[in-house]
């Protein structure tokens, strides 16, 4: 089949469009004998119909594994070199009390950016040692609140947080540890809105004015400086950025060696995923083994111990094991001239769109698509999935090739939506937010109840009693 020339040139006409690309799905998803797609044992077709459109589904035992994964890996490096390891999820990418106890049974921590996920992780019983708290404008109610419940460490992000975190853990009668947030000044090769450790943006300290924070915090009797923190940005493939942020903190890490003790070094997350069969996305074990040996080299070459190391991943330990499914509505054939000839572009409707995931209105994120409740023998059609939303920029899945006999009423499922969708939904022209299905061994069940209309309307104010919450 000639290729339709309004697809971009990483998109190959595939041979089949009913597979599922290795890599972009989750591991427990595969095609049953009537070629509907199922998750750990239980159909797609079953999950829309007993928990109805959209709906974010998790592959639980794929999350516990690769957060079991890194874990195990990172340990095992840096105990080779002498140090010891922590993996930290970073609970932006998408944080329930579920997915909280899911990590800590992995032995992993759990990073929190605000005081709501803070909430979460210790309404779900977490030990609040196991927690690390973020943010680059933090509240001192966000402070306060994470000394008092005796939070296990708070990122530093800014010269201010220093007196205000000594003056609550000096009231609370305690020592916080704490970790120095720095731009290391390395542009990763992603997004720029993903980009977090080029020197024009908000996050951190430079490393130029490290070593004054370090020492303001060393005078601080209630504060205990554990390290430097770096976070490069995310969805990064290459290591290179990796290895120079880790050289340039590891030479600043040295110089504050002179002064007293620098435990460890935290380095982010930012892994990337595939989202789309052209990509591939570096193994959890050759991340684990290109930081330990970027670490490992360079505190060699400049003389010092390896530090302990903590990393943060979000979207590589979720990302992957996330399908949303969707009803198929409305379908129109759009002809477009593509400059030398007039080709077709199949705008596929579905039932949600930018609401539950706005990651390609926000960042052209590319997503991958397949028809769930069927497979079919019909040519493919460059297809462009679109939600409900009034806005030309709502798209689902901006390019795929999806089987030409698509029809309203089929289940599409769009793959690796387990990070940064659900955690950045809105209720846009008043959509409920889907639930949350964890699947596991042929068994589902909601971890997070989906909003309903009437939630919405219960917060509206200027609405009668009859409509807020509680009453019926
Ligand atoms: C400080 C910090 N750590 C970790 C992460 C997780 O990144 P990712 O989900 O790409 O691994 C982020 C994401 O923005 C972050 O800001």
């Amino acid at each position: 089949m000639p290729k339709n020339s309004l697809a971009p040139d990483w998109l190959k006409t595939p041979s089949d469009s009913n597979a599922l690309a290795l890599g972009v799905w989750p591991k427990h998803a595969q095609r049953n004998s009537s070629g509907e797609i199922q998750l750990a044992g239980v159909s797609l077709v079953e999950l829309a119909k007993q928990f109805g459109t959209p709906l974010y589904l998790l592959d639980e035992q794929h999350v516990r594994e690769s957060a079991e994964e890194f874990k195990r890996l990172l340990e095992l490096e840096f105990n080779k070199l002498g140090a010891s390891a922590t993996v930290y999820y970073a609970g932006k990418a998408f944080l329930s009390a579920e997915i909280a106890r899911w990590m800590i049974d992995s032995g992993l921590k759990i990073d929190v950016a605000s005081s709501g996920e803070l909430s979460v992780a210790l309404a779900a019983g977490i030990d609040p040692k196991k927690l690390g708290l973020h943010g680059n404008n933090k509240s001192n109610y966000e402070l306060e609140t994470a000394v008092n419940v005796g939070i296990g460490t708070v990122i530093i992000d800014c010269e201010s947080e220093i007196g205000r975190l000594q003056e609550f853990a000096a009231r609370a009668g305690s020592v916080q540890a704490v970790r120095l947030r720095v731009r290391s000044g390395v542009h990763a090769h992603t997004h720029e809105h993903l980009a977090t450790s080029h020197e024009d943006q908000k996050f951190g300290v430079s490393l130029q004015e490290a070593p004054r924070l370090v020492r303001l915090i060393r005078e601080c009797e209630n504060l205990e400086f554990l390290g430097l923190h770096s976070h490069i940005g995310s969805q990064i493939f290459g290591f290179e950025g990796f290895v120079e942020a880790i050289s340039r903190l590891l030479a600043l890490h040295k110089e504050l060696l002179s002064d007293g003790p620098v435990p460890e070094i935290n380095l982010g997350g930012g892994f990337g995923v595939a989202y789309v069969s052209n990509e591939t996305a570096p193994t959890i074990s050759e991340i684990v083994t290109a930081l330990s040996r970027a670490v490992g080299t360079e505190a060699e070459r400049l003389g010092i111990p390896v530090p302990n190391v903590c990393i943060e991943p979000g979207r590589a330990i979720i990302g992957p094991a996330g399908v949303t499914i969707y009803s198929v509505g409305v379908i129109k054939d759009v002809e477009v001239d593509s400059g030398n000839r007039v080709e077709t572009r199949k705008y596929v409707s579905v039932d949600g769109g930018m609401s539950d995931n706005p990651r390609p209105a926000l960042y052209q994120a590319e997503y991958s698509a397949r028809i769930a409740n069927r497979s079919s023998d019909r040519p493919p059609s460059l297809c462009r999935v679109v939600g409900k939303h009034c806005e030309s920029g709502d798209i689902v899945v901006n390019n795929e090739y999806l089987p030409s006999d698509i029809i309203s009423g089929d289940v599409l499922a769009v793959a690796t939506t387990g990070a940064y969708c659900w955690s950045l939904s809105s209720n846009y022209n008043y959509l409920p937010r889907p639930a949350v299905v964890a699947v596991t061994n042929h068994r589902a069940r909601v971890i997070v109840r989906g909003e309903s209309e009437r939630d919405l309307l219960s917060r509206d104010a200027g609405l009668s009693n009859e409509f807020q919450e509680g009453e019926q």
